[in-house]
C-alpha cells in the first residue's frame, strides 16, 4: 500500500506503522511517503502526454533536501521563491538552468546572484524589478534571462491569502502593461525575454481560473510573436488543489489538458510549478495527546503536542486537515476540539471533530500535511522544529533531525 492507510486498525505509511516511527523518534513528527511523492510526480508528468513540458517543483511547498532529491532523481526541475531556495537546490545538485526564480520582493543581492548564475529565468514582477535586473546585467556585461509574471486579474476563488491573480494582489505586472512592454524587448541590451509566467493562486479546486489564465498567457504570447520577440516557453505556475476533506478536485489530466488546449496554438513548451499537488497528500504530522479536558456539555478538548508552531495552516487560513487516531480505540464517536500547546487561543488544529475515543498518550495523525507544513514551522514559544522522516520501500529514515536546545540558542550571544 502506498501512502497512508489503515491495516488492522493501525495507521501506516507505506505499510510501516506510524506508532513504530513515533516510538523511535518522538513527537511531533512529520512522516512522508517517498513512493507517493514519486507516484504523484509521475502521474502529472504522464498527464501532459507528448506535449513538450517541464515540471519545476515548487520548493516553497516542502524543500527538505531528501524530498527534493527524490524529485530530482525522477526528472523534476525547480521553482524557487528566494535565493535561499535557489542555493538549497544547488546544494542538492540542480543546475542553474533547471531553476526558475519567482518572488515579489527580490533584493539586489538576490538578483545579482541570479543574474550571475544564469538561471533558466528570473520571473520579474514589476517594471521596476525589470529595470533593476537590466542594470545589474548591464554592469556585469551579460544578458539576463527573464520572464514576465503576468497579473491577469483573475479570481482563483481560493482562500484570499493564497489567491494571487487579482489586480489588487501584490503579484505580477498587469496584462495590459505586459502587452505594452512586450515590443520593448526587441531592443533591450541586457535582458532577454524567454517566457511569460502566470500563477493565480494555490489550492485551486476549479479549472476555470487556471484555464482563463492559460488563455490569457497564450494571447500575450501571440502579441510577443507579432512584435518579433520569440519566447522559449510559457510558465503556467502551480496551484492545483488537493482534497483535504474528501471532496472532488480536478485530476492531473484535467489540469494538464486545460493548459495544453489553451497554449497548443503557440507551439511553445509549457513549464508548470506544482507544489501542493505533488507533496501535500504524501505527508502527515504525527502528534501525541497530552491532555483531555472538558469543553462543553457535548465536547472535550484534546490537547496535542503539535500546533501552529508545527503546522500553521489551520491558524493561518482556517485550513481543514483530516485528523485520525493512529490506533483507533473501540467506542462510539466523541466530539473533540483538537488544540495545540501554543499559548494562543487561535492554536486550534481541528474544530468539532467526531473521533473514536482519545486518551492521554494516544497518537493522532494530521493528514495531508506534506505541503506548506514543515516549511512554515516556527520556533514560537521556543518550540524546536519537529523531526522529519521519509518512508521508502518498507524502511524509514530521519531526513531532518529534531532541533535541540543548542540549535535554538546557537545564533544568540
Ligand atoms: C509563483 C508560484 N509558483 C508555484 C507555486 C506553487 O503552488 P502550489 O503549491 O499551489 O502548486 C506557488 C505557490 O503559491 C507560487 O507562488
Amino acid at each position: 500500500m502506498i501512502g497512508f492507510s489503515r491495516t488492522s486498525e493501525e495507521l501506516t505509511c507505506d505499510g510501516v506503522p506510524l506508532s513504530v516511527i513515533a516510538a523511535a523518534e518522538g513527537t511531533p513528527l512529520y512522516v512522508y511517503s517517498a513512493a507517493l511523492i514519486r507516484r504523484r510526480y509521475r502521474e502529472l508528468n504522464v498527464a501532459f502526454g507528448d506535449y513538450p513540458h517541464a515540471i519545476h517543483y515548487a520548493f516553497k511547498a516542502n524543500s527538505t533536501r531528501a524530498i527534493v532529491a527524490e524529485l530530482k532523481a525522477i526528472g523534476s526541475a525547480v521553482d524557487a521563491v528566494s535565493m535561499w531556495e535557489v542555493e538549497v537546490a544547488r546544494a542538492v545538485g540542480f543546475a542553474p538552468r533547471q531553476i526558475v526564480f519567482d518572488g515579489v520582493g527580490k533584493s539586489d543581492a538576490e538578483l545579482e546572484s541570479a543574474v550571475a548564475l544564469d538561471l533558466k529565468a528570473i520571473n520579474v514582477e514589476s517594471t521596476g524589478e525589470l529595470q533593476r535586473v537590466e542594470a545589474i546585467a548591464d554592469r556585469m556585461g551579460t544578458l539576463a534571462r527573464v520572464a514576465i509574471r503576468v497579473n491577469p486579474d483573475i479570481d482563483a476563488k481560493s482562500h484570499p491569502h493564497i489567491s494571487t491573480g487579482l489586480k489588487i494582489n501584490k503579484f505580477g505586472i498587469p496584462a495590459e502593461d505586459t502587452q505594452a512592454l512586450l515590443p520593448t524587448f526587441k531592443n533591450r541590451r541586457a535582458v532577454q525575454l524567454v517566457a511569460l509566467h502566470v500563477h493565480v493562486g494555490s489550492q485551486i479546486t476549479s479549472m476555470d481560473p487556471i484555464r482563463h489564465a492559460a488563455v490569457r498567457l497564450a494571447e500575450l504570447a501571440r502579441v510577443a510573436h507579432q512584435a518579433g520577440v520569440s519566447l522559449e516557453y510559457l510558465d503556467a505556475g502551480g496551484g492545483l488543489g488537493i482534497s483535504y476533506d474528501g471532496g472532488q478536485v480536478p485530476s492531473f489530466r484535467e489540469y494538464a489538458t486545460a493548459f495544453v488546449d489553451a497554449v497548443r496554438s503557440t507551439r511553445l513548451p509549457i513549464v508548470v510549478e506544482p507544489g501542493r499537488s505533488i507533496v501535500g497528500p504524501a505527508g502527515a504530522l504525527v502528534a501525541r495527546v497530552l491532555d483531555i479536558k472538558p469543553r462543553t456539555a457535548t465536547s472535550e478538548f484534546a490537547v496535542i503536542d503539535a500546533g501552529m508552531s508545527e503546522l500553521m495552516r489551520p491558524a493561518l487560513y482556517n485550513a481543514f486537515h483530516l485528523i485520525e487516531p493512529v490506533d483507533a480505540r473501540i467506542g462510539g464517536l466523541r466530539q473533540y476540539e483538537i488544540v495545540g500547546p501554543v499559548c494562543e487561543s487561535g492554536d486550534v488544529v481541528g474544530r468539532d471533530r467526531m473521533l473514536t475515543p482519545l486518551d492521554i498518550g494516544d497518537l493522532v495523525a494530521i493528514c495531508d500535511a506534506g505541503a506548506y507544513g514543515a516549511v512554515m514551522a516556527s520556533n514560537y514559544n521556543r518550540r524546536p522544529l519537529p523531526a522529519e522522516v521519509l518512508v521508502d520501500n518498507g524502511t524509514w529514515r530521519v531526513i531532518r533531525r529534531r532541533q535541540t536546545l543548542a540549535d535554538l540558542l546557537a545564533l544568540e550571544m
